[in-house]
């Protein structure tokens, strides 16, 4: 039955609690991934329309410059004096130069400088195709910069060629950080140039994780904008946290319910225990009465018939009769003292009393079968034990439970040792047999009530249970305690301690 249970519960409740599990950690898995690929995408788009926002201030910051460079070379002849002054003007310009139809430097008159000449080149080749004619503007890419060409025209109508650079302190103040700089983020937007040096942040990248980057299309074609993930800020790691907070939440679900059947089932098995042992008792207790009632209806039958002549077996008969009806007394008080103590019913009345004659008396019971199954008897009272506080009545029924057990669990040698001694200011009365004796891990348990250990039902030793349950409730209730030390197939002994004053 209790493993009929414990299958059921592994299935009602392990198998939906595990896929209840596998569910919630896919979904997990799923969600951690859609997360991650969602925020990627939202990384994406604030680069690229970041990016688009860059350009578009460049190219109306640069359109503005033409505009008036244009405007300058319109109203009167070169001017380099007034030229300059509008280039100083313009943070974003690096260098100009003014290329004519011919393919003079008409503007600085100082003429280029070494490292721009092959520039020059570029540019010259570029105009010739098509620009000269169709004007407009172009993107010259030289070295890891980026030119721009434009034509003009000057005040005769001549067309000049514009070749400018970008001043990359003049960008990051004008540009990058006027448009960069107010957004406000946990991630963190950077400007990389073409070799992936950072040119601008909008906060110290320190450690931060690079999620992606975008390039500019046009006005900055070697520069790239990159989303940085402040350190320990990544969406990944908020979806981790979450995973393991429900996956412990989820353990401690588990560990609830799982406690809960352990719990159940350690109940159910201890109460079905019960129950067998407690119709065990009745089956025992029946037969432990029977036998003793058999006996004396046996020889009241024989007497009342008539057919004893004889006196002496008369009085023999008489004495069977008596010490059996005194068993079943035994018997009898042991089950309704016991019902007693499981009541709470159970009254100690102390008096001061001597230990010699109470020893005595409970082995004078036992006379009969000690005598007939030949047990040796030893009595060791010390001579001079004081009286002891204790319920006579109580003590002696416990003392007859222990004789009584070392008869029944009696082996081949038949000793039976009563011993009665003062340690230590307590009372130690202890019942020594020689006989089957009892398993080390059956010996805590033998005091519990109805426990009988394994092999009192398979060597046909009739009992209840109860003896040395009550035993210990007697001891208890005097401030005592009992004890056993025992050997498998060399005897035991059990020792009752009693406090000298009364209770402890
Ligand atoms: N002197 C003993 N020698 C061996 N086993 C014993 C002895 N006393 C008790 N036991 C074991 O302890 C169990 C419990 O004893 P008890 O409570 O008196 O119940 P009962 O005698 O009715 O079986 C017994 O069934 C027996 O197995
Ligand atoms: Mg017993």
């Amino acid at each position: 039955m209790t493993t009929r249970f414990s299958t059921l519960a592994l299935a009602a409740i392990v198998a939906p609690a595990t896929i209840v599990a596998v569910l919630g950690w896919v979904s997990l898995r799923q969600w951690e991934a859609s997360a991650e690929l969602l925020f990627r995408e939202q990384a994406r788009d604030m680069a690229s329309m970041a990016a688009e926002k860059v350009e578009m201030m460049l190219r109306h910051s640069e359109d503005a410059f033409l505009e008036r460079l244009g405007g300058a070379l319109g109203e009167k002849d070169l001017d380099a004096r007034s030229l300059d002054a509008l280039r100083a003007q313009a943070p974003l310009v690096g260098r100009l130069y003014l290329v004519d139809r011919q393919g003079r430097l008409a503007y600085p008159r100082a003429g280029a400088r070494g490292e721009d000449a092959d520039v020059l080149a570029q540019a010259r080749a570029e105009a010739a195709r098509g620009l000269w004619e169709r004007g407009g503007r172009r993107e010259l890419i030289a070295g890891d910069q980026a030119w721009l060409l434009a034509l003009l025209r000057g005040r005769d109508g001549r067309p000049l060629l514009v070749v400018l650079s970008r001043d990359p302190d003049g960008v990051r103040r004008e540009i990058l950080e006027t448009t960069l700089g107010g957004l406000e983020s946990p991630t963190i937007l950077a400007v990389l140039d073409h070799a992936g040096r950072p040119v601008y942040s909008r906060v110290p990248l320190g450690d931060a994780q690079r999620l992606l980057a975008v390039g500019f299309r046009e006005g900055l074609p070697t520069w790239r904008l990159a989303v940085y993930q402040p350190a320990g800020a990544s969406p990944r790691r908020a979806v981790r946290r979450q995973v393991a907070v429900f996956t412990a939440a989820f353990a401690v679900l588990l560990g609830v319910i799982v406690t809960g059947i352990v719990v159940t089932w350690r109940l159910m098995r201890r109460e079905t225990e019960m129950a067998r042992l407690k119709s065990e008792f009745v089956a025992n207790v029946s037969h432990d009465l029977k036998t003793p009632l058999s006996v004396i209806r046996m020889f009241g039958e024989t007497l009342e018939m008539g057919r004893v002549a004889d006196e002496g077996r008369r009085q023999e008969y008489y004495r069977v009769i008596t010490r059996e009806s005194e068993r079943l007394s035994r018997l009898i008080d042991n089950v309704l003292d016991f019902s007693r103590i499981e009541g709470g019913r159970r009254v100690y009345e102390k008096a001061p009393s001597a230990i010699e004659p109470l020893v005595r008396e409970t082995l004078d019971a036992f006379a009969y079968p000690l005598a007939q199954r030949g047990f040796k008897v030893e009595v060791d009272v010390a001579p001079d034990l004081p009286e002891v506080a204790l319920d006579a009545d109580a003590v002696g029924q416990a003392l007859a439970n222990l004789v009584d057990n070392a008869i029944k669990y009696a082996g081949e040698r038949r000793v039976l040792r009563v011993a009665a001694r003062v340690a230590a200011g307590w009372l130690l009365l202890s019942v020594t047999d020689e006989g089957i004796g009892i398993p080390a891990e059956e010996q805590p348990r033998i005091f519990e009530k109805f426990y009988r250990a394994g092999r009192s039902e398979t060597q046909g030793r009739r009992g209840s249970g109860v003896g040395l349950a009550l035993v210990r409730h007697v001891a208890e209730a005097h401030g005592g305690s009992v004890g056993v030390e025992s050997r498998p197939g060399e005897g035991s002994r059990f020792t009752l301690r009693l406090p000298l004053g009364g209770d402890a």
